[in-house]
């Protein structure tokens, strides 16, 4: 409702076609804050409330799969107490959007190795996804302690032991099958993937899945990423011609 308003308020087109996946690499908290004099952490608060925001509304425009990626498998080389900020954050508003999104019935799904995370933040998220199991609409794919790299990795090692358990050989591996043993199995790829910050790189995000990925890159800092920059990311993405690898 609210985000129709919204819509016609800023003469966002609701007939434009609308990607099945999007994925966000949600970059650009710390320099948010900077800007305004604030600690990091003030940063990750706010982009916590922005994720909110695009779940909501990538519900609302139809989209199928929106995959985040919130703490990558080297984030752990920040600051201790960074990254126990980011962790207490997590927590709360994990809780919080969960709640919120329950509303809304969006399904949550994680990527990533969570064995790492503290037990309460293991546990909101296997409630969060049990929870959620029944929704249909949109699938929110929360990659946290994930890497591209780490994930392709532990798919070898599955295909690996399903080989020495006499289930497979070596040679009957195909993309299929690695692609069932990612994290985002049963996840068609992302057709588009943002990143706002400013990088120009992929930190390490849905390496396998990504490869024909259209990429859309904008130096607005995530804090500040709305919905009427998504549509935009939309839009370019529909004014791209894909080929991939055709002519
Ligand atoms: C993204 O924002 C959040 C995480 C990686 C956890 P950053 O914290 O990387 O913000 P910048 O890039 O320093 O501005
Ligand atoms: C990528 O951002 C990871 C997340 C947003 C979760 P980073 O801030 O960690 O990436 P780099 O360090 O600039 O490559
Ligand atoms: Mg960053």
């Amino acid at each position: 409702m609210l985000f129709d308003l919204f819509r016609k308020k800023k003469k966002l087109s609701p007939e434009r076609p609308v990607p099945t996946h999007i994925a966000i690499v949600m970059d650009g908290n710390g320099r948010w804050a900077k800007k305004r004099g604030l600690p990091r952490q003030a940063g990750h608060k706010v982009g916590a409330e922005a994720f909110r925001t695009i779940a909501n509304y990538a519900k609302s425009i139809g989209l199928k799969y929106l995959t985040v990626y919130a703490f990558s498998t080297e984030n752990w080389k920040r600051p201790e107490e960074e990254v126990n900020a980011i962790m207490e954050l997590l927590e709360k508003y994990l809780r919080e959007a969960i709640r919120d999104m329950e509303k809304n019935r969006v399904r949550f799904c994680f990527f990533g190795d969570l064995s790492r995370l503290s037990p309460q933040l293991q546990e909101e998220a296997r409630e969060a996804v049990e929870r959620s199991a029944k929704y249909e609409g949109v699938q929110v794919n929360f990659c946290l302690n994930y890497g591209g790299r780490a994930e392709v990795v532990r798919a070898a090692q599955r295909f690996a032991q399903a080989c020495v358990e006499g289930k497979c050989k070596p040679e009957e591996l195909t993309e299929r099958m690695l692609s069932d043993l990612m994290y985002s199995q049963n996840v068609p790829d992302p057709e588009l993937v943002i990143r706002p910050g400013g990088e120009l790189r992929t930190s390490n995000f849905l390496l396998w899945q990504s490869a024909y990925a259209e990429y859309y890159f904008t130096d607005v800092l995530w804090p500040e990423f709305g919905p009427e920059e998504l549509e935009k990311a939309i839009a370019a993405y529909n004014s791209r011609k894909r080929r991939f690898g055709g002519v």
